[in-house]
């Protein structure tokens, strides 16, 4: 039986006035919730019940919950638009259904059907229209997320299990806009290795990200870039974001998902516009040595990351650790006419000011 996630009765709701108050003209990222969220539990041998949409509030968790301890979990992101008719809609919210399945089954956490993972998230956006902002580049981020709930030390797949969605108005991503980043290329740590979670979306690969996120950060870079654990020798993704190389004979590049590498919603799409803007999209395994000598030679003319939260960010430069000084390859053309035009389409698309071609878009209300 399909979950409803219906309004409970009585829950408050903010004013317009108070919401654009509290915002203020820049909300951030992932600082403000709505006045709800959509909760259903599940427990084993039966199905998900329990289905709500209420007041956003904490939970009442035992000290003893396996996600505090096990950190059995997975989350999705995703954003709500607000054109300029004032009617709402979210961007391939069945892509991250999808993938939320994927990862709630690397997790050995129970699966939300798509259709019970659409009814919560449209609910909530239902219910919370008024705090999807409408200014430039704001949007509504969505984060719905499944957890183990059971009070228990054992190591085991949970009992109960918890899934919920809220909802956070939210800015650019970076706090620098959309000024070029700088990336530093970690071979101290790794982020996925073969047959481990690098490809579902679980709270330990960003858990695990964070002491590689310090060392960026004191290398005076705003993210990281890992590269495969077994022997350092490829590219793979950022702490957050998946990432495109551009180079010179029109090919956009980046590596292939394989297993270690999240399945990024945006990577897809921004795989699907290349051709519009004569690029050829190519997957394939990429050398970090490959990058250096190729940004050096300036056959690679320009790099990007993105990611559903940080959608195309350009990037300026690679920092890196060479005979034991640190190094820098700068990116011919920061945010050079390949990043530009594919992010003025993706956005474009999004905000409904370009035709959704593809279909990509799902009107809420
Ligand atoms: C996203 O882009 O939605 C992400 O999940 C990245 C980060 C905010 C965790």
């Amino acid at each position: 039986m399909s979950l409803s996630f219906a309004l409970v009765p009585g829950t408050p709701t903010t004013s317009p006035a108070e919401i654009a108050r509290r915002l203020g003209a820049d909300p951030g990222f992932g600082i403000h919730f709505t006045d709800h969220m959509a909760v259903a539990h599940w427990q084993a041998g039966q199905d998900w019940q329990d289905d709500q949409l209420t007041a956003y509030a904490p939970f009442p968790l035992d000290p003893a919950v396996t996600v505090l301890h096990y950190g059995q979990e997975v989350f999705e992101g995703l954003k709500a638009y607000r054109h300029a008719d004032d009617s709402i809609w979210l961007f391939r919210p069945e892509m991250n259904a999808r993938r939320f399945q994927r990862s709630s089954y690397r997790l050995d956490l129970p699966p939300i059907s798509e259709t019970d993972f659409l009814a919560a998230v449209e609910a909530l956006v239902r219910a919370d229209a008024a705090w999807v902002p409408g200014a430039e580049e704001q949007s509504l981020y969505i984060r719905p997320f499944t957890f183990a709930s059971e009070g228990v030390l054992g190591v085991h797949s949970a009992r109960r299990v918890t899934f919920a969605v809220i909802a956070s108005p939210s800015g650019a991503y970076f706090a620098s806009g959309l000024n070029p980043v700088d990336i530093w290329v970690t071979t101290t740590y790794s982020r996925a290795g073969s047959g481990g979670t690098g490809a579902a979306k679980c709270g330990g690969n960003y858990a695990s990200s964070l002491l590689a996120a310090k060392e960026a950060e004191a290398h005076n870079c705003e993210q990281v870039l890992f590269t495969d654990a077994a022997t350092h020798h490829w590219v793979e993704e950022l702490g957050g974001m998946n990432l495109f190389f551009v180079t010179d004979d029109g090919e956009l590049l980046t590596p292939p998902t394989s297993g270690t590498i999240l399945e990024g919603v945006t990577r897809d799409s921004i795989l699907q516009l290349a051709p519009q803007f004569d690029l050829r999209p190519v997957e394939r395994p990429v050398a970090l040595d490959e990058v250096l000598t190729r940004l050096e030679a300036g056959t690679i003319t320009e790099a990007l990351a993105c990611g559903t939260a940080a959608v195309i960010t350009p990037i300026r430069a690679f920092r890196f650790e060479r005979e034991g000084a640190e190094a820098e390859a700068v990116v011919p053309q920061a945010f050079g006419p390949a990043t530009k035009a594919l992010r003025q389409r993706l956005v474009d698309i999004q905000w409904g000011r370009a035709a959704d071609d593809f279909g990509w878009m799902r009107r809420i209300i």
